[in-house]
């Protein structure tokens, strides 16, 4: 369900997902928002959300993916994705990233439908 009012400045469009302490440190979770997949991850205290299909294989395996130099790499064959941007280091293309804000403890994310060119 979307919160509403939750500290004025547009927060109608964030959605809250799960308390700050259901996140491990640099272990990836799944979320499924309005039918979009998300992988989030907590990395040294900072909460990032990235879409969770990789564009490799279309495999919805983002979220199992290590942590390596700010990316997340995906489980199955290494494809690199920037936690902050979602981009790959080579090239200009990657996953949707997602805005995310914690309110309380809790963590909330924007879901926006941009779509990356393949
Ligand atoms: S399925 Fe992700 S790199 Fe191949």
């Amino acid at each position: 369900m979307p919160e509403f009012n939750l500290s004025g400045n547009n927060m109608e469009a964030f959605e809250k997902i799960c308390c700050l302490e259901n996140l491990n440190e640099r272990q990836g979770k799944r979320f499924i928002i309005d039918d979009i997949e998300i992988a989030v991850f907590k990395v040294d205290g900072e909460v990032f959300a990235l879409n969770n299909v990789c564009p490799h294989q279309h495999t919805t395996v983002i979220y199992d993916g290590y942590i390596v130099n700010g990316c997340v790499v995906c489980p199955v064959h290494g494809w690199m994705f920037n936690l902050k941007t979602g981009k790959m280091p080579s090239c200009n293309a990657g996953l949707d990233s997602y805005q995310v804000k914690i309110i309380d403890n809790q963590v909330h994310i924007k879901i926006t439908k941009k779509e990356l060119k393949w």
